[in-house]
């Protein structure tokens, strides 16, 4: 089993996905699959510009040559899930995310047909599209700052849509809403956060192991680590700190 992240922050391999990342492949390994983690941060990938040649000039073959899609492409070939790694990024996913997903295009069939649900989708995939990331199994793995579960709520409705486009499967979601912390836990939260992160070395052992999370693990990794009440305190008690010496109109009100 092949397993390729497309990691869309900016931050790259420091920044706070990357450690959720880092948990779920380090499980997927020890059950035995091989993996390929892709920073968009250290790669050009070009904005399609919607020419469509891939479909009717050159079916199957982008017009852009002169960028790095064809190397992360050929990285991820044959991979059986594709985990795409995200910070939140005003309630939706990095651009750079965007960006990578627009260009698998290429891959999708132009005509259009009703599925067996009604709605309109284009059908069978290509040969090409065959082992390609695009028809991979999808897992999102998800970080933000603003501490509450809700605002994962449109990637958590996109990625179920994307899997639709795709004509594959989503199987698992991991948002971790209060993801600072995941960064540099204070003393007391480590163990916490210890744990958080080996259930999400868990999940990456299971959907390596049966292209499955159990309820079990997922219902555990859908908790906050600390009250709401408390997070509010933390980070606005740090952002205070940050602010200490700078001089400017913030107010901590309505
Ligand atoms: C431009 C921008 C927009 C953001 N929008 C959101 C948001 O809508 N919701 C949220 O919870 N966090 C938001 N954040 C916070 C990031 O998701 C958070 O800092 C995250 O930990 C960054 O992950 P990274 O280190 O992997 O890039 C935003 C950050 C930036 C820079």
């Amino acid at each position: 089993m092949k397993i390729t992240v497309i990691n869309g922050s900016p931050k790259g391999r420091d920044g706070i996905t990357n450690i959720m990342v880092s948990a779920f492949l380090k499980g997927a390994r020890e059950a035995g699959a091989e993996t390929v983690n892709i920073f968009l941060a250290e790669k050009e990938i070009k904005h399609c510009n919607g020419c469509f040649a891939c479909w009717f000039a050159t079916p199957g073959q982008c017009v852009i040559k002169d960028d790095d899609m064809a190397d992360v492409l050929s990285q991820g070939e044959g991979s059986e899930i594709l985990v795409l790694a995200t910070p939140l990024k005003y309630a939706n996913i990095a651009s750079m995310l965007k960006v990578f997903i627009e260009r698998l295009l290429v891959f999708a069939n132009p005509y259009i047909l009703k599925d067996q649900a009604g709605e309109h989708r284009h059908p069978k995939k290509l040969p090409e599209a065959e082992s390609s990331l695009y028809r991979s199994n999808l897992v999102l793995i998800a970080n933000g700052g603003l501490g509450q579960r809700e605002h994962f709520q449109v990637i958590s409705h996109w990625i179920k849509r994307l899997a639709l486009n795709n004509l594959s499967e989503v199987v698992g979601e991991f948002f971790a809403a209060q993801g600072p912390l995941l960064a540099d836990p204070p003393e007391e939260l480590r163990p916490m956060i210890e744990n958080y992160l080996l259930l999400l070395e868990k999940a990456g052992y299971e959907i390596a192991s049966n292209k499955r999370v159990s309820t079990e693990t997922e219902k555990l990794l859908e908790q906050n680590f600390i009250p709401d009440e408390i997070y509010l305190q933390q980070i606005n008690g740090f952002f205070e700190n940050l602010l200490s010496n700078v001089s400017h109109p913030y107010v901590k009100e309505w």
